[in-house]
């Protein structure tokens, strides 16, 4: 890989050690991947911030980059393993949030706002189309790549790290032009609608690209599409197909840029939707746990959950996880007294799935496939999807 003098100082050790550390990643990387040159970063979005998966390995890691590593471009988190202020009352373990918060200072003496969410690009960590940048969490990458039209790999934490404090990424896969073309054609013939309804989709495409072995697809049929719903199809194809980048007729700014697959061609109807959604219910669920914010609550699903709730009162656990400068607007609005008022919770800088929760409940209620896949596979519970209507209905039922 061709670097410039900066980038051989900085590999040499002449900008301290986190840097020579942070270089030595990148280059490593670089080269496994046939990189041919670095590319600046407009922004750094770092995942594996929860002490549930960093232990002490992780914070020992990010202990030696904090002596002396500091951040070149604008950087925030993935959610952590707990509501930084609001932890006791979610049950969060006085031990763990010792060990969260050593982890988030480390993070902080880097220069990284400690911002803990799973879609920066609601709260101010956003590119524009074209941009080159170094995101980690699998449905913010799909979101930055598809619907905004920046260009991310998916980063492993130490990855973005390193990204984060020199600046830089390797010029490979999803940066370049030729590994951004669609390989396989989608054709919707059913109305899809609802972040419910979206995941589900983004569950079938995802199941059939894995069987395929093929990554990104192009999808045609769906005439409309909120930013609320295409997160929630990120967060899902990504979970189940791996897929960091599609390509929505009339919808993502790419849809036209290279040529459209006709080779494979599949087409998804109603009844695919029914029998994708019924594998998203366990049996005889018992729902004792109802959380919406997967990916990260907008301030639009927050009003409407505001508005669902006003005056009732909720009968189960319920949480609402978005990230804390969302729950700020909430609170000025109002919307956040409404939602306490009926007993609900929020639970900002964390998730229902990277909370320490494995067990703790029976089953879960979500509006988001991607929350349903970790449900059972992390968390051992068992799981409904439904609309934010109706999951709101089944809190206070
Ligand atoms: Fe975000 Fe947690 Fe879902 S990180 S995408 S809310 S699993």
């Amino acid at each position: 890989m061709k670097l410039t003098q900066e980038e051989q100082d900085m590999l040499d050790g002449r900008y301290g050690k986190a840097t020579k550390k942070s270089m030595e990643i990148l280059t490593t990387l670089g080269e496994i991947f046939d990189a041919e040159c670095m590319v600046d970063v407009h922004g750094v979005q770092i995942a594996g911030v929860s002490y549930d998966n960093l232990g002490e390995a992780g914070l020992d890691f990010l202990s030696e980059m904090s002596e002396d590593g500091r951040v070149r471009v604008l950087t925030t988190l993935n959610p952590a393993g707990m509501d930084r202020e609001n932890w006791q009352a979610l049950g969060i373990d006085r031990e763990f949030a010792k060990n969260q918060n050593r982890a988030i200072d480390a993070f902080a003496k880097m220069g990284i706002i400690t911002t803990c969410s799973c879609t920066p690009y609601l709260i101010g960590n956003a590119p524009h189309y074209g941009q080159h940048i170094a995101w980690a969490e699998s449905s913010a990458v799909c979101y930055s790549n598809s619907v905004i039209g920046a260009r991310t790999n998916r980063e492993g934490g130490p990855s973005a790290l390193a990204a984060a404090l020199i600046g830089k990424t390797p010029k490979y896969g999803y940066h370049l032009d030729e590994n951004r073309h669609a390989q396989v054609l989608f054709k919707i013939n059913a109305p899809v609608k609802g972040t419910d309804e979206f995941g589900v989709l983004g569950k079938i495409i995802g199941d059939k690209l894995v069987k395929l072995g093929k990554k990104i697809p192009y999808i045609t049929g769906i005439p409309s599409a909120t930013v609320e719903e295409l997160k929630s199809f990120c967060a899902s194809v990504a979970t189940y197909g791996g897929t960091a980048l599609f390509h929505m007729e009339e919808i993502t700014p790419e849809y036209n840029k290279y040529p459209k697959p006709s080779n494979i061609v599949f087409e998804i109807n109603q009844d695919d939707l029914d029998k994708t959604r019924a594998e998203l219910t366990d049996d005889d669920i018992e729902i004792d746990f109802v959380s919406i914010g997967c990916p990260h609550a907008s301030i639009h699903e927050i009003a409407k959950i505001a508005n669902l709730l006003r005056g009732k009162t909720v009968k189960k656990e319920f949480w609402i996880t978005t990230a804390r400068p969302t729950k700020k607007i909430a609170d000025e609005v109002g919307y956040s007294k409404i939602i306490e008022d009926a007993g609900a919770k929020f639970a900002a800088d964390t998730c229902c799935v990277v909370a320490p929760i494995k067990e703790r409940f029976k089953g879960i209620m979500v509006d988001s496939a991607k929350a349903c896949y970790y449900g059972r596979a992390k968390n051992k519970f068992k799981v409904k999807i439904g609309s934010i209507e109706a999951c709101v209905e089944e809190a206070i039922k």
